[in-house]
């Protein structure tokens, strides 16, 4: 480090505040402090704000129903098509030739999507799903890698009404079965495979074996050829079509854009709970669109002609947001990247940065530590002043690497927006205005103009400043999931039993994490307070990778936690007892970290697998995960008077001292 370097450094350490520079909130869509007041004023009118941003076919006459709560329905009697309001009313306004999809492969090949160009063949694909029998209401699974035909998908079954389910292309096949399954999809888009540092992944061979497992018939599946080479050597089968033959069919073709109700479903997304089951999150049309709108335009501060580039994946909730929906209903150019962030250089995603002038950049924590380490020479040899905003979503981000972030890729002149939200809030929930508020590293900030969250104790007291409590939302809000798909109990359980006291009717939405609120009310989140992990910003249910672990032959038990990690935030950590009479040998250990990646995936792979006799249990039996927690993390070990075996926590320290 040079000298300056050592200077600014410091200065930074000290530092606890920032100011948006004046550059940004000249220009800033909202920069007028009075927006939280005239939302809380007027709420929940307020909310016609970012209905606003939509084209409604017929227009609604109340912004919210709750007469059946926490069964919130927006904007209700309105109707509207998504892929509409995303593609069809920027070409009516003149924008047809701005390009709303940019894409780099990983090996640098790219595509480009005018919204003219988005238009012609998200219509040719809604006419040969059609043609393959989806109609309005069927769930369409979507198992694809980052390539433009997975948006193109989306907004397809769109166009038809046909909610869609992505899942994750990193997920295995047997959580591809249990998603269609629970879904009864009879549908599957997915693609033969795709780059990952160099290699052609086989991900068609995958779909195929979780084809085998699917309860129901599957009626079609339609295959991208994204490796153009059948690399794989994969026939397909009567029902199996491949993506180009579907175009070319349907080439020219015209579908009417369907009209949906506001509170028809626009797409389900599974995600962890703290059972083993995935949760089927619901989220409809008009009041999804209209947030993502809307926070699109808030706090990412998007408009037409801006180049913006969210570095997540369309598998997971931020994709679906702030990829796909918000960026695109607000009419911008958004990029998709296919590959690792380090491939083929560490300095990819800087190169692409100075290649498309992105302004506005949006990413994890766990990839800015993993820039951190890799070193400031990345981002230095490139040019990264077309950026005028940056973002950060997922999990908490240390102050250290928030500033590392701000100096080094956002050259102290781009606000940093750290954005609080959930799979199930459909979209940003706490956050900075970047054009407003003040700046504290590693502190989300306040809740957003009309949202109501606040930090509570056990007894549902209002926490003092300082302290540490639980999240919780007092009111509802458009983006919010609807319920848990055909399973509205699991929805009242997960989400609403804790808090709420129904016959005041006084309903508050739990989100399930901890957090601390300062004087000036900004939320700094502590991360899952149920038996959710956080690995590299990906949720995990314990649970779920417990329950892999027991099915492995030799297993009698198992725990998992969440331990520190420098880079991922969360590592997975396995306490596992084995049968009588097998060893927890190096063998078991491998069979276990294939059984979890076969039952989930690679993301949720064992760091350390640890045997040991017996687990901390409880006197009624329930195992005390923060022991375990606090042996992962090396930490002071806590009250141990509940237990039924305190003498084990010592025995699984040394063993964990010794190895
Ligand atoms: C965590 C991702 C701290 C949190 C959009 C939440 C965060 C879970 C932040 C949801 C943040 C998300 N600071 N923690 N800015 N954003 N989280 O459903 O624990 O994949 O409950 O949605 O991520 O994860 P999910």
């Amino acid at each position: 480090m040079t000298d300056s370097d050592v200077e600014l450094e410091a200065r930074l350490v000290e530092q606890e505040t920032f100011e948006p520079p004046e550059s940004f909130i000249d220009q800033a869509n909202i920069s007028d402090p009075d927006i939280y007041d005239e939302f809380e004023n007027n709420w929940p009118e307020c909310w016609e704000r970012a209905a606003e941003f939509l084209d409604w076919e017929e227009d609604y006459s109340e912004v919210l129903d709750a007469s059946d709560e926490p069964y919130y329905e927006w904007f209700s009697d309105g109707t509207l098509n998504a892929s509409y309001n995303c593609i069809d009313r920027h070409i009516e306004t003149g924008r047809k030739n701005q390009t709303a999809i940019k894409w780099e492969g990983e090996h640098g090949s790219t595509r480009s999507y005018t919204y003219q160009e988005l238009y012609r063949e998200v219509n040719e694909f809604a006419a040969g799903l059609r043609s393959l029998g989806v109609e309005a209401d069927d769930v369409v699974t979507l198992y694809m890698p980052m390539i433009p035909e997975l948006p193109i998908a989306m907004l397809a079954c769109a166009r038809i009404g046909a909610p869609h389910s992505v899942v994750f292309a990193g997920f295995s096949a047997k959580a591809l079965a249990t998603r269609m399954n629970a879904a009864g999809s009879a549908h599957l888009i997915t693609a033969d495979g795709y780059y990952r540092r160099g290699e052609p992944l086989d991900h068609f061979g995958k779909a195929q074996d979780g084809l085998a497992d699917v309860e129901h018939t599957v009626e079609a599946t339609v295959v991208v050829d994204r490796l153009e080479t059948n690399s794989f050597g994969h026939d397909l089968d009567d029902n199996q079509h491949d993506w180009d033959t579907i175009i070319n069919t349907h080439q020219g073709a015209r579908v009417d854009p369907v009209s949906r109700n506001a509170e028809d479903m626009l797409f389900l997304m599974y995600t962890s709970g703290t059972t083993g089951k995935p949760k089927g999150v619901k989220h409809t049309t008009g009041g999804y669109l209209a947030y993502t709108a809307w926070t699109s335009h808030a706090v990412l501060d998007l408009e037409p002609g801006d180049t913006y580039w969210c570095s997540a994946d369309i598998g997971w909730i931020t994709g679906h947001s702030y990829i796909v929906y918000g960026p695109l209903a607000v009419g911008t150019t958004t990029v998709m990247y296919e590959g690792a962030p380090d491939y083929p250089e560490r300095d990819r995603l800087w190169e692409l940065v100075e290649k498309y002038a992105v302004d506005v950049f949006y990413t994890a924590p766990t990839a800015v530590r993993a820039f951190m380490k890799w070193g400031k020479s990345h981002p230095g040899s490139h040019d990264l002043s077309s950026l005028r905003l940056l973002g950060t979503v997922g999990e908490p981000i240390n102050p250290r690497a928030w500033k590392w972030y701000y100096t080094n890729i956002g050259n102290e002149s781009c606000p940093i927006v750290d954005t609080w939200w959930q799979t199930e809030t459909g979209g940003m929930m706490i956050s900075t205005l970047p054009g407003i508020g003040e700046m504290k590293p590693g502190s989300a900030g306040p809740p957003l103009p009309g949202v109501d969250a606040s930090v509570i104790d056990t007894d549902g007291e209002q926490i003092s400043p300082g302290q540490a409590g639980y999240l919780t939302v007092e009111k509802p809000w458009p983006g919010m999931l609807r319920t848990l798909y055909q399973n509205d109990e699991r929805f009242i359980d997960e989400y609403w039993r804790e808090y709420s006291d129904p016959d005041a009717g006084d309903w508050t939405y739990f989100p399930e994490d901890g957090a601390k609120l300062d004087e000036d009310g900004y939320i700094t989140i502590l991360g899952r307070v149920d038996d959710v992990i956080n690995v590299s910003g990906h949720r995990l249910g314990t649970m779920e990778i417990e329950s892999a672990i027991v099915s492995t032959q030799g297993v009698a038990e198992a725990a998992v936690v969440g331990g520190n990690h420098e880079i991922k935030g969360e590592a997975v950590y396995a306490y596992v007892i084995t049968e009588d009479g097998y060893n927890g040998d190096a063998e078991l250990r491998e069979s276990i970290i294939e059984g979890v990646e076969d039952a989930i995936g690679p993301i949720a792979r064992p760091e350390q697998v640890r045997f040991t006799e017996e687990l901390p249990k409880t006197r009624s039996g329930k195992i005390m995960r923060r022991l375990l927690e606090e042996i992962a993390n090396g930490e002071e070990i806590g009250d141990t008077t509940t237990l039924r075996n305190p003498e084990i926590v010592d025995e699984i320290e040394a063993k964990v001292s010794s190895d």
